[in-house]
């Protein structure tokens, strides 16, 4: 919510967090998740200090794909959560809340307020980049995301098929319209390519993505293929998808430098809250 001076007020939990980015996606099962997971992982390999936040509170999938749940989280006091340490990123998650204590029904203005008490309880520390996952659709926790937090800049994934590039659409329109950048778009399961064969298949239709990032002049970080994999480590353990990460990380980062020269500073350090 906007302060009468129309600066973002900002929870003091994230003062010292230089880089806020937000990967959304109109859509659910589109790699939202492998992806805030391989970038997390890609800009730790690079020596920056990374946290991950899954805002999916109706299916957060990145307690599995770290092993964790329940039961490891340790609060430190009444209202500061410690994140866990997960590959050496600072990580948590709505799946590390105790499932008993998880209403069966949220409703929006309820879970956009858990999503930004998941971030703004949880002692972040030092961090060059805090990725947030979010969860699909554009409702009441993306809004809420990104009019309450100070984005650096978001990326976009999609696949290259029809209903998600017109639910990504939505969701791009919805960021441009609250002048938020997009850093980026990366298009996921764009083909299939056996490991024995030069043929790539394109099973969910072709250069979607690509299309939809040049449709808003937004720069297309990468297509992915997809990976066969026999349980979700595989993924993560890719080679190919390591690689593509390391080169699009790179892209990003340049990226992140130029809207924050842009801006001058991305995040402004006054009107903080406790
Ligand atoms: N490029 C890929 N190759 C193979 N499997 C993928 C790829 N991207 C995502 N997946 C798998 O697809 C499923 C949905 O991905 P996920 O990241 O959970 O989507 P979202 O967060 O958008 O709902 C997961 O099981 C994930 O491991
Ligand atoms: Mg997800």
């Amino acid at each position: 919510m906007a302060t009468p001076n129309n600066k973002l007020r900002i929870p003091e939990t994230l003062r010292n967090v230089k880089n806020l980015v937000g990967v959304f996606s109109a859509k659910g099962g589109v790699g939202k998740s492998a992806v805030s997971l391989q970038l997390a992982l890609s800009l730790k390999e690079q020596g920056y200090r990374v946290g991950l936040v899954d805002a999916d509170i109706y299916g957060p999938s990145q307690a599995t794909m770290l092993n964790s749940g329940p039961g490891e989280l340790e609060v430190t006091n009444d209202s500061v959560i410690q994140p866990l340490m997960k590959k050496g990123i600072s990580f948590i998650s709505m799946g590390l809340i105790s499932e008993r204590k998880m209403p069966v029904i949220w409703r929006g203005p309820m879970v956009s307020g858990a999503v930004m008490q998941l971030l703004a309880q949880t002692n972040w520390g030092k961090l060059d980049y805090l990725i947030i996952d979010t969860p699909p659709g554009t409702g009441d926790v993306q809004l809420t995301l990104l009019q309450q937090i100070p984005l650096t800049g978001t990326v976009i994934v999609t696949t290259p098929q029809e209903v998600s590039i017109s639910d990504c659409r939505k969701g791009i329109e919805m960021i441009l319209k609250l002048s938020i950048p997009v850093l980026g778009l990366i298009e996921n399961m764009s083909w299939f390519q056996p490991s024995d064969s030069n043929n790539k298949y394109f099973l969910f239709g072709k250069d979607g993505g690509k299309k939809l990032a040049s449709e808003y002049n937004i720069k297309l970080l990468a297509q992915l293929p997809l990976i066969e994999t026999h349980n979700k480590k595989g993924l993560l353990e890719s080679d190919t998808m390591k690689n593509i990460f390391k080169k699009l990380t790179i892209d990003l980062i340049k990226f992140v430098e130029k809207e924050k020269s842009k801006k001058g500073n991305s995040i402004p350090q006054t009107n903080i809250t406790k």
